[in-house]
């Protein structure tokens, strides 16, 4: 079996698994949306609750759709190729006009990231890839090899908030001026090398930078944003949205946007409103991160932040 096969047929644990079913508050006759199927881990903890109820999972990933028809084949649960921004499209085309719970658990899978020819981890070598859909023009090589250097600042800073952005970009350009790079292991590589030993120490250097080129390969930012801008419109009244995050400009995202939907008038506390606001939203308690158990037993749900969000009115 290639790496690539046992990848595809491991599964991914999901993060907060207890914790998103009761943010969701799962009721049997239920129409739920899991926007990043992955491997299914929430969403078969979301279908084995239903009755008469019926969930629908999408993801970029082809390969994810494919372990979705071997792993659920139809009932009330239906798996979709597609992006999480063309939420409001997917779910009309599959007959759902509004649902009671929504699940978007961010960024890559497991068998994603472990696969080292999809080029998502520094850790081992692999094509410089990072597309989640394979059938995108845009990969990493191309960023690397082709970006100028101020794009390429601009992206390790604003997507990996990496201090050293400067450094790194002209380290790429002068090594791209003898021979294009090639794989994860010769950005890896270039990435240390570019980093001041003392700052060495306590992540991989190349982190960071990783995590900015996938976001920029696959517009994960603006995925984001678009989704956070269309999903609440598509939810019923008392239905709740549930968003997984695992880093600081994700979790920013989504709670500035709750924050704008549950409380957006502008107008001085302590005067009445005349702004026109009209709450049609409430956030549900404070952010949920996990417990001591899950932290021991998946380690990946260490940076996880689940915040919910209910709407309260049409
Ligand atoms: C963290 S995994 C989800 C894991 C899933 N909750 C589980 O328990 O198996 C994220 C998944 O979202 C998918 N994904 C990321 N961005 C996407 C987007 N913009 N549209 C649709 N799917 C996306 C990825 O391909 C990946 O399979």
């Amino acid at each position: 079996m290639s790496d690539n096969a046992h990848a595809e047929e491991r599964p991914h644990v999901p993060v907060l698994p207890d914790e998103v079913i009761s943010g969701l508050a799962v009721k049997p006759g239920g129409t739920y949306i899991d926007s990043t199927f992955g491997r299914g881990g929430h969403f078969s903890q979301i279908a084995k609750r239903l009755t008469d109820g019926r969930i629908l999972g999408i993801d970029r990933d082809r390969e994810a759709i494919e372990y979705a028809k071997r792993h659920f084949p139809g009932g009330n649960t239906r798996v979709v190729h597609g992006r999480f921004s063309q939420i409001a499209e997917l779910a009309a085309e599959n007959g759902i006009s509004c649902a009671d719970g929504i699940l978007l658990d961010a960024g890559v899978s497991s068998p994603q990231f472990d696969d080292s020819s999809r080029g998502f981890t520094f850790r081992t070598s692999g094509t410089l890839d990072m597309r989640m859909d394979t059938a995108d023009s845009l990969t990493a090589k191309e960023i690397v090899n082709t970006y100028s250097k101020e794009r390429l600042v601009a992206i390790f800073r604003d997507y990996g908030e990496e201090r050293f952005a400067v450094r790194i970009a002209d380290a790429i350009i002068r090594r791209r001026e003898r021979a294009e790079l090639e794989t994860t292991e010769e950005l890896s590589e270039l990435i240390k090398a570019a980093y001041p030993a003392k700052f060495r120490r306590d992540k991989h250097p190349a982190k960071k930078v990783f995590m900015a080129i996938r976001y920029e390969v696959n517009s994960e930012v603006q995925e984001l944003t678009k989704f956070l801008e269309t999903a609440p419109g598509l939810l019923k009244k008392g239905g709740r949205l549930a968003v997984i995050s695992f880093n600081s400009i994700e979790d920013r995202l989504v709670k500035t946007s709750y924050s704008r939907l549950a409380d957006g008038c502008v107008c001085p506390k302590n005067r009445p409103c005349v702004c026109g606001f009209v709450q049609k939203y409430r956030t549900v308690g404070k952010v949920i991160t996990a417990g001591r158990d899950e932290l021991l037993q998946n380690p990946r749900s260490a940076p996880a932040k689940l915040r919910i969000l209910e709407r309260i009115a049409d």
